[in-house]
């Protein structure tokens, strides 16, 4: 008796602000499964991917997104287990290169399809988040140079277009693009996303052009719909590891975190914030992920929620937007450090809350296990779990039942 009522002395409530929007995210290529008409099957496909997949002494066959996670076709499902998770929100995206498999031609069946995943969506009481591009492009866009060519800024106009006019009643709030420094990192720079070059000029290229693609699809998306539109902006937190550092540190979070949001920001109704990281930063700007002393994911990322926190005052104080968070989460195949990484987060928005910051929402990375890029199907971030042996089954993880009581009760216990 005593020890209990210590205990419940002990405990600490945090409440979430009425309204607040609890739930999952995903993307549709890493979840749909037989995207065959982008470029990123085709990268998975092509056969230098392949020979260095061999060379790394990998088995490629463990790399393609093949069926992934059959979302495409099991979407009322997973709909359904968000709901028994008390969620009350989703993330989930449209793929460009089903909606318009060859330029200017729509496929009629498909836009019918993603209206009943939709309208399955909202008779399960879930507010949607809709992405529009989530890394991948269609093959014929890619042919004709994708983003790195002003003019193509048009063919996502016109996309974006039939998807609002089509499909707009459904969607509560617009997401663009997700991450377009991690796009154009990736693709542009590093080489190591599709379409694989490594040329900064490009990368520019690219970069303004995604700017010039976000601002006119809101102002399209606005008109249309009416519905608040924002980026999936991917923001990591930079820390200097001495004063030394600062400068430097001041360059990174230019090019890191603040290019695409200045140039974007004017045309977003709020701002979607994706979490994963925490850099330190030597006086060279030598970047290093979490330090040691930092718990690790499956990925090797350091776990890091006091970023978070860091992340949506500097946003809060240079923007005062709204905010909702559109990714946080950790690969935990284990399931063993899920929870405490949930609760932690959401410590520090609160507490981010707390002092001032308008965050609205939490959608966490992601609902289902999938398909993770590079990395293929190895990573488990899903609040359910995927089984890739048997018939993709989905098996609700422990973590996700603790995620569900708070999305319940709309409040932290620790
Ligand atoms: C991306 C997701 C990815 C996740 C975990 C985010 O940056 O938007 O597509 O799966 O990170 O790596």
């Amino acid at each position: 008796m005593q020890f209990e009522a210590k205990a419940e002395r002990k405990m600490q409530t945090f409440k979430f602000p009425e309204g607040f929007l609890w739930g999952g995210a995903i993307s549709s290529h890493q979840t749909e499964g037989k995207n065959t008409n982008n470029d990123w099957w085709a990268f998975e496909h092509s056969q230098k991917r392949e020979q260095r997949l061999l060379k790394e002494g990998k088995d490629p066959a463990e790399y393609y997104s093949g069926q992934a996670c059959d979302f495409y076709n099991r979407y009322d499902e997973d709909f359904g287990l968000a709901q028994q998770l008390n969620h009350n929100a989703i993330r989930f995206g449209v793929e460009w290169a089903r909606i318009e498999p060859f330029e200017g031609e729509f496929d009629e069946q498909v836009i019918e399809h993603y209206k009943k995943m939709l309208e399955a969506a909202k008779a399960r009481n879930l507010k949607i988040f809709l992405t529009l591009h989530h890394y991948t492009i269609p093959a014929w866009f890619a042919k004709k140079g994708g983003f790195a060519k002003k003019q193509n800024v048009d063919d996502f106009l016109r996309y974006t277009t039939v998807v609002a006019q089509r499909l707009g009643k459904y969607v509560d709030f617009w997401l663009t693009i997700n991450e377009p420094n991690v796009y154009s990192i990736f693709s542009y720079i590093l080489g190591s996303y599709p379409p694989n070059h490594r040329s900064l000029p490009e990368a520019r290229r690219v970069a303004h052009n995604i700017i010039r693609a976000h601002n006119r699809a809101s102002v399209e998306l606005k008109s249309l719909t009416g519905k608040p539109v924002s980026m999936a902006f991917q923001l990591s937190d930079i820390q200097p590891k001495s004063i030394f550092s600062r400068p430097i540190m001041g360059v990174i979070n230019y090019f890191i975190n603040d290019y695409f949001l200045n140039g974007c920001v004017g045309h977003c109704d709020f701002i979607g914030v994706n979490y994963y990281f925490h850099h330190h930063v030597g006086w060279l700007g030598e970047r290093k992920m979490s330090k040691s002393e930092h718990e690790k994911s499956d990925l090797d990322w350091g776990i890091h929620p006091e970023g978070l926190e860091r992340v949506l005052m500097r946003l809060h104080q240079k923007y005062h937007k709204p905010m909702y968070i559109t990714e946080n989460g950790i690969a935990d195949a284990a399931d063993a450090k899920r929870e405490k990484f949930i609760k932690n987060h959401l410590l520090h928005t609160y507490h981010a809350i707390e002092r001032g910051a308008d965050v609205r929402g939490y959608l966490y990375w992601a609902l289902i296990d999938n398909f993770e890029w590079l990395y293929g199907f190895g990573p488990r971030f899903g609040l359910v779990e995927i089984d890739y042996q048997d018939g993709l089954k989905r098996r609700v993880r422990d973590s996700a039942m603790k995620f569900a009581e708070i999305c319940k009760t709309n409040s932290l216990s620790l």
